[in-house]
């Protein structure tokens, strides 16, 4: 019998991407052949990256990675899903509150499109309390975000001041 080749995709915003996304991804891709990382590029959430800094992130971050593949889409996550054909998608969950959201979010997916099925990864309890909305609120704050971020995202937003400063 011919063997399936396993791909998922792990869509999300990663404005910026976190230990807990990292610990998820690399996860992830140790269950599948294939992970796709795809940055949704329009979320109404107010940015702090632009689309192409956080795919240059991720690109830099997973570089020694061979089967993860980066990515960005506009639109529905499953009109992206039939474009690439691929159905399973992974998300990781923290707490209650994103078990509701991502329930939802899961729901309609499949309601969207019956082939889609959404597998969920449990974060690990080091990284439960860390979310991209904290960072960028410490960040905006001037706190140290290092010891939540990796080295990839704390050096672009060391340049994004400077630049800022700069300017
Ligand atoms: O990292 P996030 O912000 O929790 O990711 C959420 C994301 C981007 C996966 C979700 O908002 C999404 O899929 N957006 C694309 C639009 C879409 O398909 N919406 C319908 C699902 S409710």
């Amino acid at each position: 019998m011919e063997k399936k080749i396993k791909i998922a995709i792990y869509p999300g915003s990663f404005d910026p991407i976190t230990n807990g996304h990292v610990d998820i991804i690399n996860r992830a891709s140790n269950l599948f052949d294939r992970l796709i990382i795809t940055v949704a590029s329009n979320n109404t959430k107010k940015a702090l990256l632009s689309i192409d800094r956080r795919v240059d992130i991720l690109n830099k971050t997973f570089s020694n990675k061979a089967n993860i593949e980066i990515d960005y889409f506009n639109g529905l996550l499953v009109d992206y899903a039939i474009r690439k054909n691929v159905f399973t998608i992974v998300r990781g969950l923290r707490t209650l509150s994103d078990f509701e959201y991502e329930f939802r979010m899961a729901i309609i997916n499949r309601n969207l499109d019956k082939r889609i099925e959404t597998i969920f990864l449990m974060t690990d309890e080091k990284y439960s309390h860390i979310s991209s909305s904290s960072i960028k609120e410490i960040y905006n704050l001037n706190g140290n975000i290092n010891q939540f971020v990796p080295k990839t995202v704390s050096k672009t937003l060391c340049n994004l001041k400077n630049e800022k400063n700069n300017k």
